[in-house]
């Protein structure tokens, strides 16, 4: 039976606005990635209050040497030059210690939804993630370092956080931007079984295969993906294969794999010995005793039909699960066809079977990673 005419509220637009849900982000790291999130931290502060009663509001920032807070919040847009220059009221500045950021974690702890970001490259983050979430703290992170420890670390993180009720959010250290963390995790808790994974994952490496394929020398090639802020802060972490060994590794741990990094077969891009140089310049500069080596390579590949890229391969029934390196592909296969600084991730299943799942767009880049991040922490703000 249907309810009387006169019962019946008619359902749409009203004038109610319900409290801003709020996030406090204490950012670690204002480099290419962590500036670029305060900026588009700045630029959505407007449409995420209009549109979805959020409030995304920066408590603390921290680059290597020092730490600001502000009870009242700090403006994102201006909170980069109070690092070293004069303070406005209400803004506090601390030398980053150890024990300044334990003071940190508590006093974050007690904001609401209080989220730790690191946009930082730092190895050693682990405990501190670990004593976030054991005070409520939600993190969210591009530095994939803290999730390549052992396994027993990352696993006591993740029970921590499970115990908690507080998420560890990472989908920007595989792809930047790209959705593939977020659609493994999908396709295993909807019950399917992820196979085998393919991926070009370094938009660095994507951007210099690709670069050198159309005759540009390699050094030249790294040069400039250092100076777009492509690549890794030291670039010789992407070319070295390391980076994309630690994303292989993240993928191979989201399987379920208990492997560690040194099971991880990688096979770099140059020589080793080149590799030892630690400056950044000077590593710059024996680069250039590689690229007639490497512009031969790629024309020879050329000549073949074939295309020179760095894939990761993730197959847990293989001897060697986790493989990246150089290789050579056909014309048409998906990662010859990428340009600039796409990547690629190439989810075979059970369900997925025979066309793979693919998750494809740009894998590497300041704005790109950074609405990642922004898309983390908004996710945590939906489960508060
Ligand atoms: N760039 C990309 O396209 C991309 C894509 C995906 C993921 N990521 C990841 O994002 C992270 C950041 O990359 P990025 O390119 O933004 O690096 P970046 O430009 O070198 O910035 C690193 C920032 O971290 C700060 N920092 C270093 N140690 C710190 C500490 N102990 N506490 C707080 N801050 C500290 C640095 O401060 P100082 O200036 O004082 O040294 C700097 O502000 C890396 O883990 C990278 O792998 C980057």
């Amino acid at each position: 039976m249907g309810l009387p005419a006169k019962q019946i509220r008619p359902v749409g637009p009203t004038n109610l606005r319900l409290a801003p849900r709020r996030v406090s982000v204490c950012l670690l790291g204002c480099g290419v990635v962590g500036g670029e999130l305060l900026q588009q931290i700045t630029d959505q502060a407007a449409t995420l209050a209009a549109e979805h009663d959020t409030e995304v509001r920066l408590v603390a920032l921290a680059n290597s040497r020092l730490i600001l807070v502000a009870d009242a919040g700090l403006d994102p847009a201006r909170a980069v030059d109070w690092l070293d220059g004069p303070l406005p009221d209400g803004v506090r500045r601390y030398e980053n210690t150890p024990s300044a950021r334990d003071a940190l974690l508590r006093e974050l702890a007690q904001r609401p939804v209080p989220v730790l970001v690191d946009a930082t490259a730092c190895e050693g983050h682990t405990a501190l993630f670990q004593r976030a979430v054991q005070r409520g703290i939600h993190v969210a992170t591009a530095n994939k370092k803290p999730l390549v420890v052992v396994n027993d670390r990352v696993e006591a993180l993740s029970r921590a956080a499970r115990r908690h009720r507080r998420a560890v959010r990472f989908e920007t250290t595989v792809g930047a931007g790209l959705p593939i963390i977020e659609t493994i995790k999908n396709l295993r808790t909807t019950g399917d079984t992820v196979r085998r994974i393919e991926g070009s994952l370094s938009g660095t490496l994507g951007y210099l295969t690709h670069q050198v394929s159309v005759g540009v020398p390699l050094s030249v090639a790294v040069r400039q993906a250092v100076e777009q802020g492509y690549s890794e802060p030291q670039p010789q972490d992407d070319l070295s294969g390391a980076d994309v060994g630690r994303k292989g590794l993240i993928l191979a741990r989201e399987l379920g794999l208990r492997l560690e990094l040194d099971d991880v077969e990688i096979e770099p891009l140059v020589p080793s010995d080149l590799l030892e140089i630690d400056d950044v310049e000077a590593f710059l500069a024996a680069l250039e005793s590689v690229d007639d080596r490497f512009a031969r390579r790629v024309e020879s590949a050329a000549a073949r039909g074939r295309v020179l890229r760095y894939l990761a391969v993730v197959d847990p029934s293989a001897p060697t699960p986790v493989r990246v390196g150089p290789v050579e592909v056909d014309r048409d296969h998906p990662a010859a066809r990428l340009r600039g600084t796409e990547a690629f991730g190439a989810l075979q299943t059970r369900r997925y079977d025979p066309c793979p799942l693919v998750v494809q767009g740009p894998g590497a880049g300041g704005a790109v990673t950074a609405a990642g991040l922004l898309a983390d922490l908004l996710q945590i703000a939906r489960r508060g």
